[in-house]
This record gives structure tokens, C-alpha cells and sequence, in this order.
């Protein structure tokens, strides 16, 4: 069972300013929720009962959006909005199943989910990146069913145009499973176009093993100087550990550009 997930939460949102020179991307309003309300109800719907968001002093703000009680309080006592009541209760709700670690320095997402370690107590547990939306079908829920299917570690897929290969994990495949799912052979982090294996990019959803703890603990930086999970997910498959790589079905949004993040308000509207 995939109980725990955990969020990177630390990024400084440099493609979305001047909107994160003084708020959390994950924030943000999309539609008028905050973008990160939407990957908080794919965990919990998907059966997560643990949350481990890893955050920055400078994300702060990300904590105080769960623990602002004295003044919900305050103002629900004043007057009884029922929309006010059942906002606060759901804040509560997730408030319940969040933990907080700290990452500092902006040393990679590799580094990030090292932070993690000593929390999680299963064998795997699933990572979201929360730049990454994916609507009209919960993605976590279908990666979970594929892990139960194959016990094996599961990402999230999608075909990209070969010329956008440089911003994605890219990965060649050993074997098609079944329409949608794929043995993973080999995977790298945003390679250059004549060094991608293929136009197949991981996206920011990943059922990971515990024993990732261990190859991020050895791992020296990568690409830009940070320490990748991909690079760590590629040590494992050297090991002959599994990996899957699963095409959802949902829509992807990239709230982490600005286009993508105007985009991505649009399209929930639709819904
Ligand atoms: C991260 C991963 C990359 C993956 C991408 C999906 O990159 O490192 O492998 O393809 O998320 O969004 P980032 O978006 O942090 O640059």
C-alpha cells in the first residue's frame, strides 16, 4: 500500500516572477483554489494519509497558509459564514496529514527527497511535483494500481516534441508492457537533442522505492551542479530494480511557466 507522499515544496519560482518575489508559487490561485489545494486532493483521493511537504525558511509562507486557527477562529466567532466554516474545515483537514521538513539550500530535487528519509516508514511512497497538474483523471490513483499490478516503481509519462527534449527526464524503453505502460531501460535528466534516447519525458509524479535513500546519500551533484532524482532512479535500474513508466491519461498542465500557469486557470474553468 502507498500511504506517505511527499511534495518538494523549496523551488524559488524564478520562471513566475515577479508573482514569487513575495508569495509561494503553490499559492497561487488557479481558478481560485491555490495550486497546491489540487495535488493535495489527488493524494487524498488516491488514498494518501500522510503528506511530507519539504519546504524553505524562504517558503515559509506555505506553513502559515495551514496554521492561521486564532484567526479563522476569530472571525468565525464574529460572524458564522458558512463558506468561511467549511473553507476553515478543509484546511483543517489538510493541516492533519501534513508534515514539514526543510530544505535550504536549492540543491536539487535528488537532495530534496533526501530530506525525507528518516520519515518514511514503507517501502515505497509516492513524490509529486507540484509545478505539474494533471486533470480530469487522478494520475497518482492509476500509478498506484499499476504498482500494485507489477510491485515495481512507477513514473509518469508523457510523448513530448523532440525539440522541448532539453527540459524533461528522458527515458528509452526495455519492453512495452500494455498500451499505456513501459519498462524503463534507461532514463536522463534534460538532455540535449542529439543525446535524447527519445521524445518519451517523465513527468512529476514518481512511485519511489525506499532504497533510493540510499543512492541519494552517495550521489554526488549532476547537471547545473544539483543532485537529480533521475540520476538516482538510473543507479537503481543499473541494479536491475523496475521501473515503469506510465502514459496517463489526464490532462498535463505546466503551472511553473507563466504561460502555463495562465493556461492552466483557463482550462480548469472549463471543467
Ligand atoms: C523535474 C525533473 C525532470 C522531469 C520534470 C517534470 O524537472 O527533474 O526529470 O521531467 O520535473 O516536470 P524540473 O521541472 O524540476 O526542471
Amino acid at each position: 500500500m502507498i500511504k506517505q507522499a511527499i511534495i518538494p515544496l523549496a523551488g524559488l519560482g524564478t520562471r513566475l516572477l515577479p508573482l514569487t518575489s513575495v508569495f509561494a508559487k503553490e499559492l497561487l490561485p488557479i481558478n481560485g483554489k491555490p495550486g497546491i489545494e489540487y495535488i493535495l486532493d489527488e493524494c487524498i483521493e488516491a488514498g494518501i494519509k500522510e503528506i511530507i511537504f519539504i519546504i524553505s525558511k524562504k517558503k515559509k509562507l506555505i506553513k502559515d497558509y495551514f496554521y492561521k486557527d486564532m484567526f479563522y477562529k476569530k472571525i468565525i466567532k464574529k460572524k458564522r459564514d458558512a463558506r468561511i466554516i467549511k473553507e476553515y474545515k478543509k484546511i483543517l483537514r489538510y493541516k492533519k496529514m501534513i508534515k514539514f521538513v526543510y530544505q535550504n539550500k536549492p540543491l536539487g530535487t535528488g537532495d530534496a527527497v533526501l530530506k525525507t528519509k528518516k520519515y518514511i516508514k514503507d517501502k515505497f511512497f509516492l513524490m509529486l511535483l507540484p509545478d505539474d497538474l494533471i486533470i480530469k483523471k487522478n494520475c497518482s490513483k492509476s500509478m498506484i494500481k499499476i504498482h500494485k499490478r507489477y510491485n515495481s516503481s512507477v513514473m509518469a509519462s508523457m510523448n513530448v516534441k523532440k525539440k522541448t527534449v532539453s527540459r524533461w527526464g528522458i527515458y528509452k524503453l526495455a519492453k512495452k508492457i500494455d498500451k499505456n505502460n513501459f519498462l524503463i531501460k534507461d532514463v536522463i535528466e534534460k538532455p540535449a537533442i542529439n543525446n535524447a534516447p527519445s521524445n518519451k519525458a517523465v513527468i512529476g509524479r514518481y512511485i519511489l522505492p525506499k532504497n533510493i535513500f540510499l543512492k541519494l546519500s552517495k550521489q554526488k551533484p549532476g547537471k547545473g551542479g544539483e543532485v537529480h532524482i533521475t540520476d538516482a532512479i538510473q543507479s537503481l535500474i543499473n541494479d536491475n530494480h523496475k521501473f515503469i513508466a506510465h502514459n496517463f491519461s489526464g490532462k498535463y498542465l505546466d503551472c511553473g511557466s507563466m504561460q502555463g500557469y495562465i493556461k492552466s486557470s483557463l482550462e480548469i474553468a472549463k471543467i
